[in-house]
């Protein structure tokens, strides 16, 4: 049986990536919008940028994967810090921008050393073999990326494929750095918060959501952004996979093993001192062997 949500709600933009999964971003409305609704590329909120930064180095991270570079954001930010990073996403359109920043900028070694590849998540590691090498210090997949590969079977098989692959491309002590939005308080409020924890933007966004539910279980969530920005009014939709946070835990345990060292922090501090965050980031570290 499959779960036929995705095909019934579907995104506007109906791309097919090599893969045979869906790529949200093809019709390029998303990626446009997305350069002009974070601004300028250092203008990540300096909560998220600490974080990032402090915890790679505190476990004594060189070089990153990024598997969900996007446009670059994170990886140009990373660049910048003296990290040696690989940025691979599924979105030629994404990929696009990030490659003409690493043009713009091949005079600096960083840049000029910066690899940028196409990859699925599903076959991440046949898609990168030779970028692995002997393991990179972490993967990170963050901005809420991972929620967008669906459930096509009802069984999760997709989310513990793509889990397994980032798992493969570290090195055994390596951190898989991993977030997803608060689903659980979305299914609860059915709203989603707006503002952003990751971006310093001073464009508004107003962001509807929809929940599908399939055989009685939240299966998609669909949401539809409203972005204005230099006078400039745009309007797509993103849909994601709603995992609530229990569940997550149990596949994160179940790919890495019980045993993983795994730590749960809300938009960006320790569990204790949030209450009901906007996003839960994960950082789970491959045993050694
Ligand atoms: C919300 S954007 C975030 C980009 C960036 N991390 C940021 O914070 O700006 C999510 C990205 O995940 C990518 N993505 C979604 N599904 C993917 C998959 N199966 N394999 C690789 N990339 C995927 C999309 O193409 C998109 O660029």
């Amino acid at each position: 049986m499959t779960t036929s949500a995705d095909s019934v709600f579907v995104a506007r933009s109906d791309g097919i990536s090599a893969e045979g999964v869906r790529d949200q971003y093809a019709d390029g409305k998303a990626a446009k919008v997305w350069e002009i609704f974070i601004g300028d590329k250092n203008s990540r909120t300096d909560n998220y940028k600490n974080f990032l930064i402090e915890l790679l180095r505190e476990k004594g991270c060189k070089r990153i994967l990024d598997v969900a570079c996007g446009t670059g954001v994170d990886s140009i930010m990373l660049l910048e810090e003296g990290f040696e990073v690989v940025s691979v996403d599924a979105s030629d359109k994404m990929l696009k921008y990030a490659l003409k920043e690493r043009w713009n900028r091949r005079q600096e070694a960083a840049f000029d050393n910066w690899v940028i590849e196409e990859a699925n998540w599903l076959t991440l590691y046949d898609d990168i073999k030779d970028q692995i090498k002997e393991g990179f210090d972490a993967v990170i997949c963050l901005g809420n990326s991972f929620a967008h590969l669906m459930d096509g079977h009802g069984d999760q098989r997709e989310h513990k494929q793509a889990i397994q692959n980032f798992e493969k491309c570290l090195r055994p002590g390596g951190v898989l750095l991993i977030d997803h939005r608060n689903y659980d308080n979305i299914l609860e409020t059915g709203a989603t918060p707006a503002k952003s924890i990751y971006y310093n933007t001073s464009h508004t966004a107003d962001i509807k959501t929809s929940v599908l539910f399939y055989c009685g279980k939240p299966s998609l969530i669909s949401m539809d952004y409203l972005i204005e920005a230099n006078k400039l009014t745009s309007e797509f939709r993103l849909s994601y996979y709603p995992h609530e946070l229990k569940r997550f835990q149990e596949i994160l345990a179940e790919i890495f093993t019980s045993h993983a060292k795994h730590k749960l922090f809300g938009d960006f501090k320790e569990m204790s001192q949030t209450k009901n965050p906007a996003f839960y980031i994960h950082l789970i570290e491959k045993t050694l062997v």
